[in-house]
């Protein structure tokens, strides 16, 4: 039987699809091939517009859903090709879709997707719908990346956070001594975005280098970092809905500059993070960072000093950054297929382990 698995992630940041094509006959999982199917500007807006209540939501979302799946899709066949192989080669694709509501205390968690039609344009099986298992057990529905991590990046010897910077920020807490643990920390890249695409018209601020020319507002970031979200306990997990503009804008003082606000921001982002995990990690001997938060130069500067130990890209450990989420989606796939529980109960809050995910045949 194959063990070679397409994982397909489109997270909250709304910048595309990242499709990885893997190995799992190998311990370590062997990457075959991966692409970023980055979305146009139009798609992006209407995503974004749909994480908001609005107008003839049911069909926006269904056809939105229809032209992400075409994108699934093809990015599918993308790495397949790129591998040189054909699709009759791959097992399944597992494909987390696009999440437009994220509300685990209300029962749900809604990720946009036609896992039908991504069979039929790939004549391939589909495993999607991760998160709605966990909830009905209990827990949050995520993050859904620390069973992976637990698996592949475990050191006997060594504390370990694997942290994932992407629209939200997540960690995995590898302890030696204890089991894996793992939650939401709060904004990842989303709030920079939100604040870059307003004031510099670009969809990111590359490197933080337009953060890096401004200095933190001190009392804005003491407001912002009285967000309810932060002071909770793990497990906890949290969208678009704790996290936007929206909530930002009223704290802003007038005259502000912008370049003030996004090292504000910036520096949110980080202290949130490291605060998460002094409070409930403790002391790690190596944080190693993956998402597309890792290319924030700036940000990653910022982890590198408030953070004890080491910090450092995943890339060090032989697990590119740009692919550890679409990877984990790959195996997540896997574990349904087996028939193995896909959450940890220490991450999401579930009642237990729970075999994740519907799956339409090929
Ligand atoms: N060169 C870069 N400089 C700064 N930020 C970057 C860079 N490249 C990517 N990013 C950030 O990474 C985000 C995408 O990260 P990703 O891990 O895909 O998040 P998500 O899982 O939420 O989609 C972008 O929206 C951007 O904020
Ligand atoms: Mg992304």
């Amino acid at each position: 039987m194959s063990e070679l698995f397409v994982g397909l992630m489109s997270g909250t940041s709304l910048d595309g699809v990242d499709a990885v094509l893997a190995d799992f006959a190998p311990a370590i999982p062997r990457v075959l091939a991966s692409t970023c199917l980055p979305y146009p500007a139009a798609l992006r807006q209407s995503l974004l517009e749909l994480n908001l209540a609005g107008h003839d939501e049911l069909r926006r979302a269904s056809e939105l859903s229809v032209e992400l799946a075409r994108r699934y899709a093809e990015a599918s066949l993308a790495v397949i090709a790129q591998a040189g192989l054909e699709p009759v080669a791959v097992r399944a694709i597992g494909c987390h879709g696009q999440t437009v509501r994220h509300q685990p205390a209300a029962g749900y968690s809604l990720q946009l997707n036609q896992p039908a039609l991504i069979a039929e344009l790939t004549g391939l099986a589909v495993v999607s719908d991760f998160r709605s298992r966990d909830i009905a057990a209990g827990g949050q529905g995520a993050p859904l990346v620390p069973a992976f991590h637990d698996q592949v990046l475990r050191s006997a010897g060594r504390h370990r956070i694997v942290l994932n910077v992407g629209g939200i920020a997540n960690l995995s807490d590898l302890a030696p001594d204890r089991p894996t643990r793992g939650f939401d920390t709060g904004p990842g890249n989303m709030l920079l975005d939100a604040w870059a695409a307003r004031h510099l018209g670009k969809t990111y601020d590359a490197g933080g280098a337009w953060a890096a020319q401004g200095a933190v507002l001190p009392k804005l970031l003491d407001r912002l970092l009285a967000h309810p979200f932060l002071a909770l306990a793990a497990p906890k997990s949290c969208g678009r809905e704790e996290f936007h503009l929206g909530w930002v804008e009223p704290m802003i003082p007038a005259g502000a500059d912008p370049a003030d606000v996004q090292a504000t921001l910036l520096e949110l982002t980080a202290r949130t993070i490291c605060d998460a995990i002094a409070r409930e990690c403790g002391k790690p001997d190596e944080t190693w960072v993956c998402g597309g938060g890792v290319h924030n130069t700036r940000l990653m500067e910022r982890l590198a000093a408030l953070l004890p130990g080491t910090v450092g890209s995943t890339a060090e450990l032989g697990l590119s950054p740009d692919d550890l989420e679409a990877l984990a989606f790959a195996w997540l796939a896997r574990q349904t297929l087996r028939g193995l529980p896909g959450n940890l109960p220490e991450a999401s809050g579930a009642r237990g382990p729970r075999v994740l995910g519907s799956i339409t045949p090929a």
